[in-house]
């Protein structure tokens, strides 16, 4: 079995993880690059890496119709329950097992706050390691840059999922030496071109990656799938 993703625009990834499917930051409606609408996307657990409506997104209907639960930090947890949606409320550090993948919610230096105001707790990214294929998928969330992230890599990072849009988050040229510390096989660029203020050219950050890291960069367009390689 194997990974594989499809970017669905913005922060939002469809993941198939040794064939179980699972739905990263699920913002569709209203996401101008939406490469699904979210009636047509396909879930057995939705992960979240905070609050923010461009990564909640259409998370409760997706929930309801698929009836997957949601991995979010524990803060976010209690608003979803309020709402009877199953949420599995992790924090920072800590490592859950959901049978065919753990999560191991990461730092991220961002704010977390839902749309309605409520409180979001703390932003995370997170370390999916696939159980069968022993593959890891470090996803930043929306982050700046930061040194620890040579920790992260220390643990083997197949492909990154980082935000280069700027503005935000961390920009190209942090991305960068994100990149530098993580060293990761393979890294994808999320987090930008989705509305103006996050504009940036991702052929040329491809190209970057190749001259200044030893990673793969993988840059697809909305829709685009990569099947990550056996390293094994
Ligand atoms: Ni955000
Ligand atoms: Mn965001």
């Amino acid at each position: 079995m194997a990974i594989t993703f499809t970017w669905l625009g913005h922060s939002a990834f469809q993941m198939d993880i040794d064939g179980h499917k699972v739905l990263v930051d699920p913002f569709l409606t209203g996401n101008p690059l939406a490469a699904r609408k979210p009636e047509e996307v396909e879930a057995e657990l939705i992960l979240l890496s905070h609050a923010h409506g461009d990564h909640l997104g259409d998370t409760i209907a997706i929930s309801q119709r698929t009836g997957a639960p949601v991995i979010c930090n524990a803060d976010m947890s209690y608003w979803f329950q309020a709402k009877n949606v199953e949420a599995h409320g992790q924090n920072t550090g800590g490592r859950g097992d959901y049978g065919f993948m753990t999560v191991k919610f990461t730092i991220a230096f961002h704010s977390s706050s839902f749309p309605d105001g409520a409180y979001g707790g703390n932003p995370n990214g997170f370390i999916v390691t696939a159980k069968e294929s022993g593959q890891k998928l470090y996803f930043a969330g929306d982050t700046a840059l930061f040194s620890d992230m040579r920790l992260i890599g220390e643990e083997g990072i197949d492909v990154a999922f980082l935000p280069i849009g700027d503005f935000f988050t961390m920009g190209i040229d942090d991305s960068i030496k994100a990149i530098n510390l993580v060293q990761p096989r393979f890294v994808a660029p999320m987090h930008y071109n989705t509305f103006d203020l996050i504009a940036q050219d991702g052929g040329a950050w491809a190209n970057r990656v190749s001259s200044e890291t030893s990673a793969t960069p993988i840059v697809l367009d909305p829709g685009g799938s990569f099947t990550v390689p056996d390293n094994h």
